[in-house]
């Protein structure tokens, strides 16, 4: 997986944001391919989590400022998200495996259906606001 200029939302510090989540969750996914440690992996979804919660504060206030209409529907598939994320890495703690099978599928469902899709949405009333 690499990152293309097609993904980008029209915002330089999104797009790194982005850029950033995106090696996160290649990196989990080798992790688990690879049969990493368990620690090391918690380590990666707690470091993945931070960095979520950062953006998604970040791209809310972004879609703020560019009066986007449909930000109350993305705020709530953010607040979904991060809670499913937050109960995929407890569960982890518990059973590893089980969890890694159910994880691995929604970071990339992730990418390809939020970032791509419901953020790309937001992308063009950025550019009219230019
Ligand atoms: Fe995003
Ligand atoms: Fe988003």
């Amino acid at each position: 997986m690499e990152w293309k200029i097609e993904y980008s939302v029209g915002d330089e510090e999104l797009d790194r944001d982005h850029m950033t989540i995106f090696n996160a969750v290649d990196r989990v996914k080798k992790a688990q391919k690879n049969g990493f440690a368990d620690d090391f992996i918690s380590i990666l979804l707690n470091q993945l989590l931070e960095y979520v919660d950062g953006h998604f504060t970040k791209e809310e206030d972004y879609m703020a400022d560019i009066s986007y209409p449909d930000l109350p529907a993305h705020r709530d598939r953010h607040v979904e998200m991060k809670a499913e994320l937050v109960r995929l890495r407890n569960q982890f703690v518990h059973d590893s495996q089980s969890n890694l099978d159910e994880l691995v599928p929604f970071l990339s469902d992730w990418w390809e259906t939020h970032i791509l899709v419901a953020d790309m949405a937001y992308k063009k009333y950025g550019e009219d606001k230019q």
